[in-house]
């Protein structure tokens, strides 16, 4: 059995705790929070499980083997850090710190005392990502021009970090693991409507040495919500509609062909091919569900998780260069990774 403490019991916390909990191999033996109106919701939906309001009481608990930590992210670096100090393997949410300096000494610290490092980027654990995943890496897309994702809604408007942070943070995990590159550089535009708050709108435009380009629409001031990705291939192309109850990813038979031969330089040098959709069926399961059984796993087994702090800093340090060209209205940011892919 791995004894999880967690850490943060507001809106995300309760997922993280449920799925725990369910979870064969694993149980949920704490749960700390400065709330003590929080903490009593957890008193009242599961009786045994410990609260404290003390983190201190849950990171020198010797039976916890590890601390999942869904509080903002401005708390993420101290608290990991305590955690891994403590010997206990981490769980972060999503996005891993505020700073790559952050998100590096992480990464070291825990390569140092052999603990387990998972960010918990949940889209790569969703059933429509694995299916993308499965066509792309299988070769059927060809290869990859394009990837479109609007990722907008009214809200939640947060407080310390800028709408880049909170929601493009999916796509560029999303692109990390479909496309398997790191992208090379990044222009973004951005907006805070409201002054002295964090960027509420942002487009970000993402480049790559193979010539895939991506491009990330998010707002917190939409009427709508929308959840959908485009991605266009040589070959084939995919729709993903995250709000539709069923046939959430949609893969089309359809492209263009141009030809450069000279005979036909008085023809129509494009043709279009149109052919069948296909609606792949979905794996169900809970993204967090698949997430927490691989955190566990690789517990138990010493394997390095999918989402690792090398993903996560990775994504950190996209959100890093995207905020500065915002900052620069737009201008191209290269981005210089150094980091191992792993
Ligand atoms: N993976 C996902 O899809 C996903 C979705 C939503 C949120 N998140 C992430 O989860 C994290 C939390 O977001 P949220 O929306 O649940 O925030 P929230 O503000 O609703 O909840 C945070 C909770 O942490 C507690 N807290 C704050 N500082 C603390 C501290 N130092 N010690 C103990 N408790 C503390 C607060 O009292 C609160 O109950 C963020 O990193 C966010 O990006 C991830």
């Amino acid at each position: 059995m791995v004894n999880i403490g967690v850490v943060g019991y507001g809106y995300w916390g309760p997922n993280l705790v449920r799925n725990f909990a369910e979870l064969g191999g694993a149980t949920v033996a704490c749960v700390a929070d400065q709330s003590e109106k929080q903490l009593d919701l957890v008193r009242r939906r599961y009786p045994a499980i410990r609260t404290t309001s003390n983190i201190q009481d849950l990171l020198s608990d010797a039976s916890i083997d590890a601390v999942a930590v869904a509080t903002p992210v401005s708390t993420h670096f101290d608290i990991g850090m305590a955690a891994l100090e403590a010997d206990k393997h981490l769980w972060l949410e999503k996005p891993m710190t505020e700073t790559s300096a952050q998100a590096r000494a992480l990464v070291a610290e825990a390569e140092r005392r052999q603990r387990v490092l998972f960010v918990d980027h949940t889209f790569v654990y969703t059933g429509a990502v694995r299916k993308m995943g499965e066509v792309i890496k299988g070769g059927a897309l060809g290869r990859v021009y394009y990837y479109d994702s609007t990722r907008v809604n009214l809200g939640l408007f947060q407080r310390d970090v800028n709408v880049i942070s909170d929601l493009a943070v999916h796509d560029f995990s999303i692109l990390d693991y479909l496309l398997g590159e790191h992208p090379v550089a990044v222009s973004a535009s951005g907006i805070n409507h409201f002054p002295g708050t964090p960027e509420n709108l942002a487009y970000v435009t993402l480049f790559y040495d193979s010539g895939t380009i991506a491009h990330v629409n998010v707002s917190w001031l939409a009427p709508v919500k929308v959840r959908q990705i485009l991605i266009g291939g040589s070959k084939k192309m995919i729709t993903y509609d995250d709000l539709e109850p069923s046939e959430k990813v949609k893969i089309y038979d359809k492209g263009v062909d141009f030809t450069d031969d000279p005979e036909k330089i008085y023809e129509m040098r494009v043709g279009y091919r149109t052919g069948d959709m296909l609606a792949p069926k979905l794996d169900g399961t809970e993204a967090l569900r698949r997430g927490g059984q691989h955190f566990v796993d690789c517990i138990q087994t010493g394997a390095v998780p999918e989402t690792n702090g090398h993903l996560g800093l990775r994504v950190v340090e996209l959100i890093e260069a995207a905020t500065r060209s915002m900052q620069e209205k737009g201008k191209t940011v290269d981005i210089h990774h150094q980091e191992k892919r792993s």
